[in-house]
């Protein structure tokens, strides 16, 4: 399984309300029931590398563990422009000879950056804009061996892997939830396209339970 440009194929995964939140305004984001979390820990334990928005370290403060045994290790990547991973981050403490890997571009400090390879992280420079460069951070990916790449949000990062045209698949579990809030986290956040025709094109590709849970599985059309 391959994506385009070299880069991993790419598998974006989410728990999300049945009104397209995934998590309250106030940051509460235990959407998924315990079904749901089986197949993302199935999930987790197939693909080659796990990737989160540094918004969501911060928030959630994720472990990112995986139940089921692997073949090999599992590369865990945070996109975080300016280094601002804390060393005493849970992906650290249950690391598990899981590969950490933090995305970083050329304006983060190279103090921080010290601090993080010392707690046992390998920075990759993808860029020299305030942001990451997806697109390049993807390939040098490839390069390390990742062929599976999973995305686990939040809703920033999956605007600027869509935005950037890296999304291959997307696999949401819905849950029979409403929770309002528009300052909730949405499945996408970002700008935005400004015309439905300019959105990203999926074909349905799969309908399957969880529990209570919806799972959708839609792959990129073309
Ligand atoms: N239900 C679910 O399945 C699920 C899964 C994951 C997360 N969540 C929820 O989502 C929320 C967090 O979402 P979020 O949107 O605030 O944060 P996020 O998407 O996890 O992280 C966004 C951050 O990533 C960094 N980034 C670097 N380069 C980027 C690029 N090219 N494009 C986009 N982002 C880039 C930016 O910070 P810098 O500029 O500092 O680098 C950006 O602010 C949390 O409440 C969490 O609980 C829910």
């Amino acid at each position: 399984m391959a994506g385009r440009d070299n880069r991993p194929y790419v598998i974006l995964n989410a728990a999300m309300t049945l009104d397209g939140k995934i998590a309250t305004w106030k940051g509460d984001s235990e959407i998924s029931s315990m079904e749901d979390w089986e197949r993302v820990h199935k999930l987790r334990a197939w693909v080659d590398g796990l990737m989160i928005g540094i918004g969501t370290l911060l928030k959630d403060n994720p472990k990112l563990t995986v139940k089921y045994p692997r073949k090999k290790p599992l590369t865990k990547i945070v996109v975080d422009s300016l280094a601002r991973t804390p060393t005493n981050a849970k992906i650290f403490q249950y690391k598990n000879g899981s590969r950490i890997v933090l995305a970083v571009t050329s304006k983060a400090s190279k103090k921080k950056i010290k601090k993080l390879q010392k707690s046992g992280a390998t920075v990759i420079v993808a860029g020299s804009g305030r942001k990451v460069n997806l697109k390049q951070l993807l390939q040098k990916l490839w390069k390390m061996g990742i062929k599976i790449l999973m995305v686990e949000g939040g809703g920033n990062l999956n605007w600027g892997m869509v935005k950037a045209g890296l999304v291959d698949e997307v696999r949401v579990a819905v849950a029979p939830i409403l929770v309002g809030g528009k300052n909730a986290t949405t499945l996408v956040e970002g700008e935005g396209y400004p015309k439905i025709q300019d959105g990203l094109k999926l074909k349905l590709a799969k309908i399957e339970t969880a529990g209570e849970n919806l799972v959708l599985t839609y792959k990129r059309e073309g």
